[in-house]
């Protein structure tokens, strides 16, 4: 059992179900430590994600992890929320107490940039929200570039259909320029998508054996995933719940549960009826050098029983 240190994180979020479910997988992982998490609108308020962010920290006994609040609307488009997923909290049904703590005072495009500038090739970013922070953070310091150790983007949808619109997925299209600005940084990216987060079903099943352990967090994920639930069934037939964000977090420990491939990688943010589309060229045939490993293949019950038996972990060792 190689004892190499742990990864170091931040996780860019708009908590949102799937982000808090990230946020807990990542304080349960020895694998990694989680320097930060930065925060941007999307399934609910940026403020509002503030809140959900550090009532989710407190609630794993991490009140010490910074919280910091970036930019609250698109580049350009307008904000985009998406209440009937997350609900009006953003947790779903889920009740937390109100945070002690309150989020750092820097910008989180400022935090991005000082701690990744800080220690040149040992931040790895997971970017699980719409890309405006990090589109600013790059704007602002183009050095982050060359400075980050990688980027882990869950968004996209590839070969799969879209969940917002027939062919984009939430993050992107609720800020494409940011992807697009993105996706042609020139950053090491590896890009989680749609393609692979829906065959991560978390079901009733996972909640049951879950709530067999009697834990504010066990009854946090039972209440906030049941909302997510009601909404993949009646939006879009799937019985259980995608948890998109959690995938993403797992490759920053877990690499090999993924199978990727280089793409040529590119965003519409040209047209109407497509804005938001990642478009992977598969076949070279715009003959563009690839900017990004996209993960197209997935271990779905090796990553279920990961995330599950890490949430059972962390619930004991709360109690
Ligand atoms: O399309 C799924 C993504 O959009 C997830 O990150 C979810 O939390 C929302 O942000
Ligand atoms: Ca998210």
């Amino acid at each position: 059992m190689s004892h190499s240190k742990p990864k170091r994180i931040i996780l860019d979020t708009d908590p949102g179900i799937d982000d808090a479910l990230a946020i807990l997988l990542a304080l349960a992982s020895p694998e990694v430590q989680l320097e930060a998490v930065t925060v941007t609108s999307g399934n609910c308020p940026m403020d509002q994600g503030v809140i959900n962010a550090l009532s989710v920290l407190e609630l794993a006994g991490a009140g010490h992890v910074p919280v910091a609040a970036g930019v609250p609307v698109p580049l350009i488009q307008p904000l985009l929320i998406a209440a009937e997923t997350h609900g009006t909290t953003g947790l779903g049904y889920a009740k937390l107490p109100p945070p002690q703590q309150r989020p750092t005072d820097q910008h989180a495009v400022d935090l991005l940039i000082e701690r990744i500038m800080a220690a040149p090739g040992e931040i790895t970013l997971v970017a699980v929200a719409p890309l405006t922070n990090i589109a600013m953070a790059i704007r602002r310091e183009p050095r982050i570039i060359q400075a980050v150790h990688e980027v882990i983007i869950m968004g996209g949808a590839l070969l799969f259909q879209g969940n917002t619109t027939p062919v984009a997925e939430f993050n992107t299209y609720v800020d494409p320029h940011a992807a697009y600005m993105v996706y042609h940084s020139g950053m090491p990216m590896t890009l989680v998508p749609l393609d692979v987060t829906y065959q991560c079903i978390f079901r009733q099943a996972d909640v049951d054996r879950l709530l067999k352990i009697d834990s504010p967090i066990t009854r946090f994920i039972a209440d906030s995933t049941k909302f997510y639930m009601e909404f993949h069934d009646e939006y879009q037939d799937i019985e259980g719940c995608v948890i998109n964000d959690p995938v993403a977090l797992a490759l920053a420990f877990m690499p090999d549960l993924v199978e990727t491939r280089r793409l040529h990688i590119t965003v519409d943010i040209h047209s109407e009826v497509s804005l938001g589309n990642t478009i992977g060229d598969f076949y070279k045939a715009w003959q563009k050098p690839p900017n990004m490993q996209a993960a197209l293949k997935v271990q779905p019950r090796r990553f279920l029983d990961l995330f599950v038996e890490r949430m059972e972990q962390l619930a004991l060792h709360q109690n």
